[in-house]
């Protein structure tokens, strides 16, 4: 097995333009991109193998690995990591892959509710689950994530307020992007208690749990306890913490086997699709096989996130902030520098910086950005020197 420091993964910066990605193409190539959440990093090599396998064999038939169907393949690989990660017994018939996980919060909220219900969503939030409530024309219900001087949290007085006789689904995200949060086990059994009592079913997108910090333990929410259990849907997917989006393939687990037929009963099995033979076998080999690549790059990020952390309180103490417990992702508060335009683009003009602009996570926080910190030292570095520079020269 390779040992940590043998395994590289940085690329420099002109190997990362020449890719045919959305994070290197999408602005002018003078402008660093620190938006979409891709890591600017190799991928391990066996997901690299797996996948070199199918293409030398020219093997894009109809599959089938040893008996099974790779989305078999993929559940038990899936059930295993949780069992072996957190503890979590699933059974891999409840888990369902498909292609991604975005279409994995539309069927559930299609399933669990009708139009005119209500839906729980934190805000800020990953945009496209504001998408799936809105579009599905659920009611979207807004919790804020209030900073409370040191963490992000939200309110259960706050959350009781919020819901009526007609919410249905509380859409959870934990690891929570873009604020990082790591949800507490008491957090969580709240949370749980309350959607008990109060007859919700909780999508829970759990797609950065990979990507906790030391000091920091991610409880999948499901494993607190069966009776939960029976009203979680658990969203994951290798895609994040393994550097593979563009392979499309991510799993849906649900909680017990009535949850999982009324889901069937308005959502046919057929309509989920399938995920393509290259991305389950390269999750299957990122689940069973990427381990040390995932440590090596969790040491690198564990480094950027401080450096992250080290060089903006010391530079632009007017950007707040808080260290995220997981993700690669940073949410930077910028109102106190008094921008005259939105964050995003006041760095995009002066910086030369694409972050992710903060009013698509949350409309009312035009002054904040989402930073994506995946990536070499030297670019990270680059990144952080220009917002310096632009931060201080609008100080002028
Ligand atoms: C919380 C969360 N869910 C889902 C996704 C996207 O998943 P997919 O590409 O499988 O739709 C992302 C991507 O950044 C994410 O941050």
């Amino acid at each position: 097995m390779n040992s940590r420091e043998t395994i590289s993964f940085e690329l420099s910066q002109p190997a990362l333009q020449a890719r045919r990605n959305a994070k290197w193409n999408q602005y002018d190539a003078d402008v660093l991109p620190a938006f979409v959440a891709d890591m600017d990093f190799a991928v391990a090599a066996p997901i690299q193998a797996a996948i070199e396998r199918i293409v030398r064999d020219g093997d894009y038939g109809y599959p089938l690995r040893d008996g099974q169907k790779p989305d078999r393949l993929v559940a038990s690989a899936f059930a295993n990591r949780m069992q072996s990660r957190y503890g979590w017994e699933l059974s891999p018939d409840l888990v369902l892959p498909l292609a991604d996980l975005v279409q994995g919060t539309y069927a559930p909220i299609l399933a669990f509710s009708d139009p005119g219900d209500g839906v729980v969503l934190q805000v800020p939030n990953y945009p496209p689950f504001r998408d799936a409530i809105s579009t599905t024309e659920r009611r979207l219900l807004t919790l804020p994530m209030r900073d409370d001087g040191t963490r992000y949290v939200f309110d259960m007085d706050e959350l009781k307020a919020l819901v009526d006789q007609r919410t249905r689904i509380f859409v959870l995200c934990n690891p929570q992007n873009p604020t990082g949060r790591v949800f507490s086990r008491d957090e969580l059994l709240a949370l749980a208690t309350f959607a008990i009592d109060h007859d919700l079913i909780v999508i829970s997108d759990e797609i950065h749990s990979d990507l906790v910090y030391p000091g920091y333990q991610h409880i999948p929410f499901a494993s607190l306890g069966p009776e939960i259990a029976a009203r979680t849907v658990t969203l994951n997917s290798a895609t994040k913490s393994f550097n593979i989006p563009g392979l499309r393939c991510a799993v849906i687990a649900f909680g017990s086997e009535d949850l999982r037929k009324r889901f069937h009963s308005r959502i046919p099995l057929r309509l989920t699709g399938q995920a393509n033979v290259i991305g389950a076998d390269a999750t299957v080999a990122a689940w069973t096989e990427g381990q040390p690549w995932l440590d090596a790059v969790m040491d690198h990020l564990h480094k950027a996130r401080n450096r992250v952390v080290d060089v903006l309180a010391a530079e632009v103490p007017e950007i707040r902030f808080h260290a995220p417990e997981a993700t690669y992702l940073t949410w930077l508060d910028c109102r106190e520098l008094r921008l005259s335009s939105a964050a995003h683009q006041f760095f995009l003009n002066n910086a030369r910086i694409g972050f992710s602009a903060g009013e698509t996570f949350d409309p009312g926080s035009p002054q904040f950005v989402r930073l994506n910190f995946a990536t070499s030292m030297p670019i990270l570095d680059e990144i952080l020197d220009r917002i310096i520079v632009a931060a201080r020269r609008n100080d002028r």
